[in-house]
C-alpha cells in the first residue's frame, strides 16, 4: 500500500495546526516520503462541540480504541496534552505497535524513559521535536549535528508565553494579566498557563534538552523554578533605566560531572542577543568544548510552527517505514542503555 494512516489524540490548536499542514502540503509530503498520508481518525472530547475547523465528522470520534488498537492506523499523533491519559494511550499505541509522535513536554519531562523503552521493545518510532521550543529543530540537532560535541552548557529561553508577556509589559507597559489572556488567545499558552507562567513547562523543556544534550536522567524536581508571576511593570521599568531587560531564563550547566538545572526571571544586559528575542519567539545557545558556541532562534509556541515540528517528525516515521527501519537514534538517550546522575 502506498498510503500511510494516521490517528491524532486531540483536536485543539496544535492538532488543527497538523490537520492544516497535511492539508496544504500534500504533494511536498507525497514528494518526501513516497507515500500520501491520510488522517483515519480523531479523538476529541466531544464530537458535538462547534469548531472553526470544519472537518469531515467521520473522522471525529470519542472513543480512544479507535485511534490506538485500530488496526488500520500506522502513526499516532498525540496533541492532547496532560499526562496521565495521554501516556495511557501512548503506551497502548506502542503496544499495538503503532509508532508514536507527541508534542508532550509534561509527559515526556516525567516518563521519557518509560516510553522510549516501551517503542524500543515494539521496534516502535517515539519523535517529539514539537515538545520544546516549537519551531526551533532543537531535538534533532542535540540528537544529531551536535551528537559528537561534549556538552557544557545550555541557555536560553524556552517559553514563548511568558517571553510575550515579558515582552510586552516591556516595551507597552501592558498590563499582566491582560497580555497573558492575549497569550492564551493566540495558542502561546497551555491549557493550564499557571505552568507557563510559574516557569513550569520551562523547566520541563530544560529537563528534555539536558537529558539528551548531557545523556543523563534529571528529575524535574531537582530544577530549581522561578516564574514571572511576581514580575511587577516597576521591576521592567527599573531593569530597563539601568540598562538591563528582565528574561525568564533557562540555564543547565555541567559542572565536574554534576549538572545544575535552573528556571528564573534574570536580569540581561539590554544589548545581549538573549534581550533582543521578543514575543514568543525563543532562543537556546549551546556551549560544547568542540564547537565553542551555537545559538539556536526562532517561534517557540503557536499553532503552524508547532504544527510544523509534529508533521515532519511524521515525515521522519513514514521514511523510517519505508525504509524498513527504526529511527530511534533521533530520540537518544533510552533503549537498554541505563543512564544515570551522578546523584543517583
Ligand atoms: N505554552 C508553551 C509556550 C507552548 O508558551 O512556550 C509551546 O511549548
Amino acid at each position: 500500500k502506498n498510503q500511510v494512516n494516521v490517528g491524532l489524540l486531540g483536536f485543539g490548536t496544535v492538532g488543527c495546526g497538523v490537520y492544516r499542514i497535511l492539508e496544504k502540503n500534500q504533494e511536498e509530503l507525497i514528494q518526501r516520503t513516497g507515500y500520501g498520508i491520510k488522517i483515519q481518525k480523531i479523538l476529541v472530547r466531544d464530537r458535538d462541540k462547534k469548531r472553526d475547523l470544519q472537518v469531515d465528522t467521520e473522522l471525529l470520534t470519542e472513543s480512544v480504541e479507535d485511534v490506538t488498537t485500530n488496526p488500520e492506523i500506522d502513526v499516532v499523533i498525540e496533541v492532547m496534552g496532560g499526562v496521565e491519559e495521554a501516556r495511557e494511550y501512548i503506551l497502548s499505541a506502542l503496544n499495538h505497535h503503532k509508532h508514536v509522535v507527541t508534542a508532550n513536554k509534561d509527559l515526556l519531562a516525567l516518563y521519557s524513559g518509560e516510553l522510549l523503552t516501551t517503542a524500543a521493545n515494539h521496534d516502535c518510532d517515539l519523535y517529539y521535536e514539537a515538545s520544546v521550543a516549537g519551531g526551533i529543530p532543537i531535538i534533532r540537532s542535540l540528537v544529531g549535528g551536535l551528537a559528537s560535541d561534549r556538552i557544557t552548557k545550555m541557555m536560553g529561553i524556552v517559553n514563548g508565553t511568558t517571553n510575550y508577556i515579558l515582552t510586552r509589559m516591556t516595551k507597552e507597559g501592558a498590563d499582566y494579566q491582560e497580555v497573558l489572556k492575549d497569550a492564551q488567545a493566540l495558542g502561546f499558552a497551555e491549557a493550564d498557563p499557571s505552568g507557563d507562567v510559574e516557569g513550569l513547562d520551562a523547566a520541563r523543556k530544560m529537563v528534555i534538552l539536558s537529558t539528551l544534550g548531557f545523556s543523563m536522567k534529571f528529575n524535574l524536581k531537582d530544577v530549581q523554578v522561578q516564574g514571572i508571576s511576581n514580575i511587577s511593570s516597576e521591576d521592567i521599568d527599573y531593569a530597563g533605566r539601568l540598562g538591563y531587560t528582565i528574561k525568564l531564563i533557562g540555564i543547565a550547566q555541567k559542572d565536574e560531572g554534576r549538572v545544575e538545572i535552573s528556571v528564573q526571571p534574570s536580569l540581561l544586559p539590554s544589548d545581549h542577543p538573549l534581550s533582543s528575542v521578543n514575543n514568543e519567539f525563543n532562543a537556546i545557545y549551546i556551549y560544547g568544548e568542540s564547537i565553542g558556541e551555537t545559538m539556536f532562534y526562532g517561534p517557540g509556541a503557536g499553532q503552524l510552527p508547532t504544527a510544523t515540528a509534529v508533521v515532519s517528525d511524521l515525515i521522519s516515521v513514514v521514511q523510517n517505514m519505508r525504509m524498513g527501519v527504526n529511527g530511534q537514534s533521533v530520540v537518544l538517550p533510552h533503549n537498554k542503555t541505563e543512564l544515570k546522575n551522578d546523584e543517583d
